[in-house]
């Protein structure tokens, strides 16, 4: 069974890009997705093929028109009975739960906006989520899409191996993840944590847990905030917080 993607696009080879290497890539090797891009400038009925218009109300820019986006969407759910997501700046803002929760369908259809925008129409008719990728504005919703399908990929069964598994992911737990270190050991003056070099496998996840408690408490607060800690990453979080400022008065 594979995960389906379809996607409404007036830029369908830049989204196809993305399965073109690494992870994404891997997964339709594997049968694990599936990408399949719709072209609303297909779904249009005049001789200029116009996927756009002046908006109403006058202003700059131009805006999709819901004529030709209604019909790719009906086109597509032909083929796929998934919720429509609407990338846009004006969606909820995309998180690492909200799409471990899209992989437990078997199928979403992404809307990708260009232009200023869609007619709101199309929102009110054929859209089921809107979601944003951050508080910028892209040209359009295809490099929010191909995020979408980037992080998805990576969380579906078997397309990582046993080696590079995502249940360590920065976000699983709520937590930013811990620094990590290869060979060689000393890299211009700087070694490793002794810890990592100790073959103490109690010793080295304790570590791991307190650098990402650390780390989230002075980089991202407000996720820390959301979390109820037990009494023992209590302890390893005041340590590391009292190391961190020696650390400090000593330079
Ligand atoms: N389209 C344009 N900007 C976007 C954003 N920030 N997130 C999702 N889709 C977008």
């Amino acid at each position: 069974m594979s995960f389906r993607f379809d996607v409404i696009t007036l830029f369908p080879e830049l989204v196809d890009s993305v399965v073109k290497s690494g992870i994404p890539r891997r997964a339709v090797e594997q049968n694990a997705i599936e990408l399949h891009c719709w072209n609303p400038r297909d779904y249009t009925t005049d001789k200029h093929r116009t996927v756009d218009g002046r908006p109403y109300g006058g202003g700059p820019g131009m805006v999709m028109k819901a004529d030709c986006l209604l019909d790719t969407v009906k086109a597509v759910k032909q083929h796929s009975t998934a919720k429509v997501i609407y990338l846009s700046p004006q969606g909820k803002p995309l998180t690492q739960s909200a799409v471990q929760r899209f992989a437990q369908q078997e199928n979403l259809i992404l809307l990708c906006g260009r232009y200023e925008g869609i007619d709101e129409r199309v929102i009110d008719i054929a859209v089921d989520e809107e979601w944003s990728i951050g508080d910028y504005v892209l040209s359009g919703g295809e490099l929010a899409a191909m995020i979408v399908i980037d992080v998805l990929s990576r969380l579906l069964p078997n397309v990582l191996g046993h080696e590079d598994s995502a249940e360590q992911d920065s976000f699983t737990d709520g937590l930013l993840d811990c620094p990590h270190y290869t060979r060689p050991e000393r890299v211009e003056n700087l070694g490793i944590p002794d810890v990592l070099k100790s073959g103490n496998h109690a010793e080295i996840a304790k570590w791991r847990r307190q650098q990402a408690l650390g780390r989230t408490k002075q980089r991202r607060p407000d996720l820390l905030q959301k979390l109820e800690l037990s009494e023992e990453d209590k302890k390893l979080l005041s340590d590391y917080l009292k190391s961190s400022s020696n650390e400090e008065r000593e330079d």
